[in-house]
């Protein structure tokens, strides 16, 4: 889709739609609507005055304008109350009427900004929330051969009237398109097959996109990462066909590599659950369970498209964990990139262990903090819900803080969850340094406990178990069913200025 910008009054663009917008509950409507209103000699206000459009988040109502303006159609939106506005309930906005355009097959389609008047975001912000929440909430995936043409519209004019705010709409329209492209791109690597992105296509892809935005990609093969001491991703993908990759990129602005924010990503490309074989219902989703080393590849590259001060490095080791004659078994004993041991009581536990080796890696960066994103325990799910929220464990307040404020910022919901040393007392091995599960209680802090002691040591560390949020279960708004994305605007938000 093109995005462009028009200065002038929305009533007088050609389009085949224009879209406008209304609070919950306003009777006489402000700004563009009531200039679009006035031009249709009062027909939004009579269809309020009768009450059969409430604005109510998400609504929507077309009404055909008779030839009154250039455009044969005025999509109404609903932004919800006043009281609860802000730039997440403008994706949600725009979404909406982005997808009832794509009903109506709209090829050009004007809308206002969301929120830069009335409901007070600044025009950037609102640029932005407005594009994203466009791009975001026409995404599909699918291979079915009839719906080739379920594009959306080709083109999105954003109109404002005030010249003076044009810059700024121009900004925040280039951040949004940015980071949406690299949010649809991860939900298409979490929704496509696992047969098809396997740890070697991931890897080719995300060489592809550094390549484009000028960022180094380094891919560490099986040998290489054997030789390096990875005891731990070795075990796991040795089960597999597939052979294991170690994704490697870094964001250096203007060759500075200084002290930077080290993303560690889980990226199992399937999860059978190994010898612990996953039930028919638990393996069904688990092409999906790269979708943490998708987010930080996603963020990093985003990062680096937007030039953000930096410097950034992802790293998402990626393999499959599977059944064979060959597979890692219970009983085993590991040994992590740090040297610490692990036994293996459950082969199903893989993702802390590759991320294990991953987090010893890091530390090679000297970073000034670690951040892993990981569909790491079902026990994130019956905690937080299915897509409810992703659980945030960090050991450091000003981080955790900063990761916080960057979720009620995007709209990826996260909530802390404590970090007991009780928790480590139920991962204690009697014969390794740590064992990989601490059984069914507790599962989300054992976790996190666990990847804790792999973690550099005194660093500031955030582990986020994405479990419930990488696969939507069914579509809102500006997320679709399946693969959501969640995690890259929210770890792009934080790189924007990260703390500590
Ligand atoms: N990938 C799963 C976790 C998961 C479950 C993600 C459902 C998304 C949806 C992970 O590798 C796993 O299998 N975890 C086990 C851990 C247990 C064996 C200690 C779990 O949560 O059951
Ligand atoms: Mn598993
Ligand atoms: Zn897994």
């Amino acid at each position: 889709m093109r995005i462009e910008i028009r200065i002038g009054a929305i009533q007088e663009v050609e389009a085949d739609a224009v879209v406008v917008n209304l609070l919950e509950g306003v009777t006489t409507p402000g700004g563009a609507t009531a200039a679009v209103d006035r031009a249709l000699e009062g027909r939004i206000s009579r269809v309020l005055a009768a009450g059969d459009f409430r604005g109510r988040l998400g609504e929507t109502m077309v009404l055909y304008t008779d030839g009154r303006i250039p455009a044969p159609r005025v999509i109404l939106v609903g932004l919800g109350p006043e009281a609860s506005f802000n730039a997440e309930k403008v994706r949600h906005a725009a979404a909406a009427a982005a997808q009832r355009a794509r009903e109506l097959k709209v090829r050009q389609l004007a809308t206002v900004v969301h929120g830069a008047g009335r409901g007070g975001l600044s025009p950037e912000e609102a640029a932005q929330a407005t594009v994203e929440g466009t791009l975001l909430g026409l995404y599909t995936y699918h291979r079915k051969k009839e719906n080739a043409d379920r594009q959306g519209p080709e083109a999105l004019l954003l109109v404002e009237f005030d010249a003076t705010k044009e810059a700024a709409i121009a900004a925040g329209a280039r951040r949004g398109e940015i980071l949406a492209r690299f949010v649809n791109r991860v939900r298409d690597w979490v929704n496509e097959p696992a047969s098809d992105m396997t740890p070697r296509r991931l890897a080719e892809e995300v060489s592809g996109l550094a390549h484009e935005v000028g960022i180094r990609a380094q891919i560490l093969d099986e040998r290489q990462i054997a030789a390096l001491g990875m005891g731990a991703l070795t075990a796991v993908s040795r089960g597999s066909e597939e052979p294991p990759r170690f994704i490697i990129l870094e964001y250096a602005p203007e060759g500075r590599l200084e002290r930077p924010v080290v993303l560690v990503g889980k990226g199992i490309t399937f999860d059978s659950g190994g010898l612990n074989l996953k039930s028919e219902e638990g393996m069904l989703t688990m092409k999906g369970d790269m979708a943490g080393a998708a987010a930080v590849l996603g963020a990093t590259l985003a990062a680096a498209a937007l030039q953000l001060p930096g410097p950034v490095v992802a790293l998402a080791p990626a393999c499959e964990n599977m059944p064979s004659g060959k597979a890692y078994k219970p009983g085993d004993i590991l040994r992590a990139l740090n040297g610490k041991t692990i036994e293996i009581v459950n082969t199903d536990a893989e993702g802390r262990l590759i991320l294990a080796d991953a987090l010893a890696y890091a530390a090679r960066y000297n970073p000034r903090a670690v951040i892993d994103v990981a569909t790491l325990t079902g026990a994130a799910i019956i905690a937080l819900g299915q897509d409810v929220a992703a659980a945030l464990f960090s050991d450091h307040d000003e981080l955790a803080a900063a990761l916080l404020r960057a979720a009620e910022a995007t709209g990826e919901r996260l909530w802390r969850m404590p970090l007991w040393e009780d928790y480590l007392e139920r991962i204690r091995s009697d014969v390794a340094d740590v064992k990989n599960s601490g059984g069914r209680y507790g599962g989300l802090g054992t976790s996190a406990m666990f990847l804790k002691q792999f973690a550099p040591e005194g660093v500031p560390w955030a582990h986020l178990d994405i479990a419930p949020m990488d696969m939507a279960e069914k579509a809102r708004g500006y997320v679709p069913k399946g693969g959501t994305g969640y995690g890259v605007r929210l770890l792009v938000r934080y790189l924007e200025d990260p703390k500590p």
